[in-house]
């Protein structure tokens, strides 16, 4: 790790096993960059408190993950692998940022929206602004209530990047608006303090788009709360029944039309793990009319599970191994507190905490 290389950060909350969307949306970016960057990759377990996971689930979760990063290729020797909650620093600086983060721009971030209207009971639909999410918050009609850990959710994501002055953070497109936020917030510090200190990370995909993996439902996005996930720890027969089981339509009846969203999602997914002349083969039966979508499902779990399955062997071998895991998180927290104690050090001498 060259003082010289590009510093990259970034992170999945521990609310469960990592399916196609976590892979190719952040995780197998994070195995490509981990030769050229300073790479710093994390398990957002405080994150994942803001949705009130079972305590005894929590830890599970984290060293699920922790067994995900590393049996994906995710290399200890080349990156610093943490847990959020073990870098107390980060924390501490939470709380610091938080005195220059808007209450109002924090009610307007989407995730926020969703979830405060999920947890009020609102259904969604352009009615369900934010006036009617916060008339509900402050005037607590209905007894239910949003817990501020979810207000601030983007507060601790800032200081997540910003404590390690990361230059790039690879996440999918979903979490854009969090990056915006944190530009933001290291922009409105800078000009508070009249000082250059944190500059603005951005997104990294390669110089492409920022992929979306489809669900296998004929919905847009695969995704934990949607239930419509391939995991990377699924068996064989699950995966297979999965697919198979894949919405499809009734099949084209013109040449050369436009395939329907499911299809168009089962090309998406085809596009992410089959050989390219496959995606042709399939592309060309459906532009003739001549497909089976039997043998296109066969064939793409086929492919996924070329993917998946030795994942899955070495996420079962990894995770028994607690000493191997607890050497490795060990070891990057120990060296992320290095980094964070730093930042927080000159945050708190910026903002005029001094030792006497
Ligand atoms: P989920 O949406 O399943 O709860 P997370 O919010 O924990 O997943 O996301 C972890 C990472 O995986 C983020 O970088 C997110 O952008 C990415 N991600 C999640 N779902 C997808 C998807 N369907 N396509 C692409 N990236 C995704
Ligand atoms: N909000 C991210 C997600 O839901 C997880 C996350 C927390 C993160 N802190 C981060 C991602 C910092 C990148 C960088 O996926």
């Amino acid at each position: 790790m060259s003082n010289d290389k590009k510093i990259v950060l970034s992170g999945i909350r521990a609310t469960g096993n990592l399916h196609l969307g976590n892979y190719y949306g952040a995780l197998s970016k994070f195995v490509r960059m981990q030769d050229d960057f300073d790479c710093r990759f994390f398990i957002a377990d405080l994150h994942a408190l803001t949705t009130h996971p079972d305590p005894k689930a929590l830890h599970e979760n984290v060293k699920h993950i922790l067994a995900e990063y590393l049996a994906a290729g995710l290399d200890p020797e080349k990156n610093i692998l943490y847990v959020q909650s073990d870098v107390p620093e980060i924390s501490e600086m939470y709380l610091l940022m938080n005195m220059h983060a808007g209450i109002g721009e924090l009610m307007r971030t989407a995730s926020f929206k969703d979830k405060a209207r999920k947890a009020l009971g609102i259904s969604a639909g352009p009615a369900a602004g934010e006036e009617e999410i916060e008339k509900e918050i402050i005037g607590n009609q209905s007894g239910k209530s949003v817990n501020a850990g979810l207000l601030t959710y983007p507060t601790l994501m800032a200081v997540d990047i910003l404590i390690h002055k990361a230059d790039f953070v690879p996440v999918g497109k979903d979490q854009e608006q969090h990056l915006e936020l944190t530009r933001r917030f290291g922009r409105r510090f800078n000009s508070f303090y009249g000082t250059e200190y944190f500059h603005d990370p951005v997104n990294f995909n390669f110089g492409g788009q920022p992929v979306k993996v489809p669900g296998l439902d004929g919905s847009g996005k695969m995704g934990k709360s949607e239930g419509n996930c391939i995991y990377l720890i699924d068996d064989e027969k699950t995966l297979r029944k999965k697919v198979m089981r894949a919405v499809t339509d009734a099949g084209p009846t013109e040449p050369g039309s436009t395939p329907t969203e499911p299809i168009a999602n089962l090309f998406t997914l085809m596009e992410l793990v089959s050989e390219p002349s496959t995606v042709d083969f399939f592309k060309k039966a459906y532009a003739d009319c001549s497909i089976r979508y039997g043998d296109m499902k066969k064939q793409l779990a086929e492919d996924i599970l070329k993917v998946t399955l030795p994942i899955r062997e070495r996420v079962l071998e990894i995770r028994e191994d607690d000493d191997y895991l607890s050497r490795v998180v060990r070891r990057g927290a120990e060296q992320a507190r290095d980094i964070a104690a730093d930042t927080l050090r000159d945050v708190r001498e910026i903002m005029g905490i001094r030792k006497f």
